[in-house]
């Protein structure tokens, strides 16, 4: 009789266990993803397949949790599939336990609302640096252009760094042609890479402004300062992003006169001015300048795409006298090192190849101490660079 109750007991736990992961899997379209890290803040992101209220629950203790979800106007925003949450003031150095809970609403009507099943995920944590570290580990990818086995190649070779964020350095989600192809890949990327625990950032490239959910991305993204371009600290290293745009002049047949990025990279020779002038970038230890397509390129094979190259043009005396350490670049498909001075560039450039097995690479920037380190790897594992920054 006992192991019939035994038995009982554990086929009911087993349905139960196989109900509630049915019920969160039809709910949830992504884990959890980290960004937007900066101002003792970090953004929880998720999608789920049906509308729901969706709220987290953050603190120091995994078993003292406390509620947040976020408010318009007096209202909380619900009743949708893209879900942002802000969780603020965090004191960095600390180490912080969330989940996300997603509450199906079946009817939300004047009077009446219905609720279905809440999904709710793992309990992971994360930790933001605090300002006078120095180590860290970053990976930066680039032009996977949706070829999920470049990613699967390329983090192979370096699963074993102990590493703190990921940069997706442009053209990873190309041509998005609409919302559900646009979460694939992020959901992928970020699933790879372990985004619930590890903040990403999803730089602009080419790629990212085309085709019909181009606009839409953003709906997906939380940008530090909510554009495609900006700087932040990690630590005391000052990591400076920039979006160069199209490859091509706005006024260019394919894009039909709805494309003005001539204004966006006016506005980012406002924004370097300022940046330059700042505290921040000043006081800190180490800078790092990333940005999709290169400015300085004029040695590489492709040289012919030199002709359009309108962020040397307005950026290049403000960033002649900028003392990064080095420029993280995409787009040509080719991997490459430019030494200081090469191409009038006044700071090493490093270009990572993509979009082939043969081609792609992985960048790995570390800090220890004083020191920084750039390796670049292919997807054999073959160190092709390192460089002491
Ligand atoms: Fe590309
Ligand atoms: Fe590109």
């Amino acid at each position: 009789m006992k192991c019939l109750s035994f038995l009982g007991l554990s086929l009911f736990l087993i349905f139960s266990a196989q109900a509630e992961e049915t019920g969160d899997r039809r709910i949830f379209a992504t884990a959890p993803y980290l960004q937007n890290p900066v101002d003792n803040g970090v953004t929880v992101s998720w999608v789920t397949r049906v509308p729901v209220y969706g709220w987290v629950e953050y603190g120091e203790d995994p078993q003292q949790l406390k509620k947040v979800h976020t408010l318009v106007d007096g209202q909380v925003i619900c009743n949708d599939f893209i879900h942002k949450i802000r969780l603020e003031p965090l004191i960095p150095g600390k180490t912080y336990y969330y989940r996300v809970c997603s509450r199906e609403i079946l009817s939300y009507k004047a009077y009446s609302k219905e609720f279905g099943h809440t999904a709710v995920t793992e309990i992971r944590e994360f930790r933001l640096p605090s300002p006078e570290e120095s180590d860290f580990t970053a990976l930066i990818f680039n032009d996977i252009h949706k070829k999920h086995e470049l990613l699967d190649a390329l983090f192979e070779q370096v699963k074993e760094y102990p590493y703190d964020l990921v940069f997706f350095n442009g053209d990873c989600i190309d041509d998005p042609a609409d919302q559900e192809q646009a979460v694939r890949s992020i959901a992928y990327y970020n699933r790879k890479v372990g985004a619930d625990r590890i903040p990403v950032f999803y730089l602009r490239g080419n790629h990212e402004i085309r085709n019909a959910y181009s606009i839409g991305l953003r709906e997906l993204f939380d940008y530090v300062g909510d554009k495609t371009y900006g700087a932040f600290n990690w630590g005391d290293t000052r990591f400076v992003m920039l979006d160069c745009g199209e490859d091509k002049p706005d006024d260019h047949p394919v894009y039909y006169g709805l494309n003005d990025f001539a204004q966006l990279r006016l506005d980012q020779a406002g924004f370097l001015k300022r940046e330059f002038a700042s505290k921040a970038f000043k006081k800190s230890a180490k800078k790092v300048l990333i940005h999709h397509i290169p400015i300085y390129r004029s040695s590489l094979p492709d040289a012919d795409d030199d002709r359009f190259n309108p962020c040397k043009e307005l950026w290049g005396d403000l960033l002649s006298r900028a003392p990064f350490q080095v420029a993280l670049n995409g787009h040509t498909h080719r991997f490459a090192h430019i030494p200081a001075g090469t191409d009038s560039n006044p700071f090493p450039v490093v270009v990572g190849g993509g979009n082939s097995l043969e081609r792609a690479t992985v960048m790995v920037l570390q800090r220890q101490g004083k020191q920084m380190t750039l390796r670049v790897l292919n997807t054999g594992g073959e160190e092709l660079l390192k460089l002491d920054l």
